[in-house]
């Protein structure tokens, strides 16, 4: 008796992954969507679920599977999302149409993890546009210099403006700037310290430029960085190569028509919940956008050459209304 329930509770099992798997593809179809098929249960993210490659690397296949797409089906386990190729879109989907995808996709609800599901990244809608209100002001340039202050100072703002946020609101957003804050700068540090291991003339002309300012004007101060171009250039390289960003996701959260994927196909109807990823990553390693993407090579953002790099081809900080809130220019190593 045991085995039969367990055998007619397999097929039930079965059976729904495999109705999963044909709905998501004719999800796709339907629409007039290019997709790579996946595979039942892990759809496109076989490989990075068991750890094979990394999930950009996933991500990245689709992505380039369809060179002609302004966008293309991804199917994440069972779930198709829109992966948005089509730097344009991305401006209307970011920046134009923001208030038709305001929130970023959920992965742990507030109920289940108050401390991160409470945090800027995860607010929605009318409470993240209050928080990010309330928090900007303490983003600014200056501001930023000491770590300790600008806590103290995000702490008093919420306090003071909105008593009665709870003490876990609170929380949830000094954890989110250790979080998106410390981990993402670490990374492009020990990114550009690698590529400068590897590039030793890119190493040699930053050590000279850096000498070189030390020599005219006697220290270097925080308020100096930014005057340093081929710094400048060095750390945006890194954040090209190496975002940490990987997806910029967005919800939609009202009706919205995308323009069709293709000359000549058929525009597709967004409703509320469904999910675009704007690819940082595949786009700014895109050789359309950025030659020999490989190459770590710091004068694509010199005075000469930055003017030829397309609008929405480099977005490290992300765009628009929910971008990075510590996004301004040399606030990010503080
Ligand atoms: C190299 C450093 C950093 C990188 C690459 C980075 C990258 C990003 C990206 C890609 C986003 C999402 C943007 C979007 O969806 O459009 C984001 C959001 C955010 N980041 Fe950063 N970040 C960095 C440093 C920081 C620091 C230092 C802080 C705070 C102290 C911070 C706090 C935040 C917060 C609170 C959000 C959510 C904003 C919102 O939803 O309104 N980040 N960051
Ligand atoms: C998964 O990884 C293997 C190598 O480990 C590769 O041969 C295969 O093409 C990958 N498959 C997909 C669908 O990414
Ligand atoms: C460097 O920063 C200091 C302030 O800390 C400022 O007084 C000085 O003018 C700056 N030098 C240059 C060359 O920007
Ligand atoms: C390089 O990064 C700085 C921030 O450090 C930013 O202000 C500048 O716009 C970036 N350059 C380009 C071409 O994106």
């Amino acid at each position: 008796m045991i085995v039969e329930i367990i055998v007619f509770l397999l097929t039930a099992i079965l059976a729904y992954f495999l109705y999963l798997y044909k709905w998501v593809h004719h999800y796709f179809d339907k629409r007039g969507i290019k997709y790579l098929p996946g595979v039942p249960i892990f759809g496109n993210i076989l490989n990075s679920t068991f750890l094979r490659n990394h999930l950009f690397d996933d991500l990245d296949r689709v992505y380039q599977a369809f060179p002609g797409e302004r966008y293309v089906g991804y199917i994440e386990g069972t779930m198709p999302i829109l992966i948005i190729r089509d730097p344009e879109l991305i401006k209307s989907i970011t920046i134009k149409d923001f208030d038709h995808f305001v929130d970023h996709k959920e992965f742990f609800s507030e109920e289940v993890e108050p401390l991160f599901g409470g945090s800027l990244i995860m607010m929605k809608g009318e409470r993240w546009h209050d928080m990010r209100t309330t928090l900007s002001p303490a983003f600014t340039g200056s501001k930023m210099r000491k770590m300790l202050p600008f806590m103290t100072e995000i702490s008093s703002n919420i306090v003071n403006h909105l008593k009665e946020w709870t003490q876990t609101e609170l929380a949830g957003q000094v954890f989110i700037f250790f979080v998106a804050g410390y981990e993402s700068s670490a990374t492009a540090l020990v990114m550009c310290v690698h590529e400068l291991a590897l590039n030793p003339d890119i190493q040699e002309k930053l050590y000279q430029e850096i000498i070189r300012f030390k020599e005219e004007h006697e220290q270097l101060t925080y308020e100096n960085i930014s005057t340093l171009k081929y710094l400048d250039g060095v750390l945006n390289e890194t954040q090209r190569k190496w975002a940490a960003a990987l997806i910029m996701d967005r919800v939609c959260n009202k009706p919205y028509v995308l323009p069709p994927p293709r000359e000549g196909g058929k525009p597709v109807h967004l409703k509320p919940g469904d999910i675009v990823y704007n690819l940082v990553n595949s786009i700014q390693m895109d050789p359309q956008y950025h030659p020999n993407p490989t190459k770590f090579d710091p004068e694509r953002f010199s005075d000469e050459n930055k003017h030829n790099m397309k609008p929405f081809t480099y977005m490290p900080f992300g765009m628009g209304p929910r971008n990075c809130i510590a996004s301004r220019p040399p606030i990010q190593l503080s």
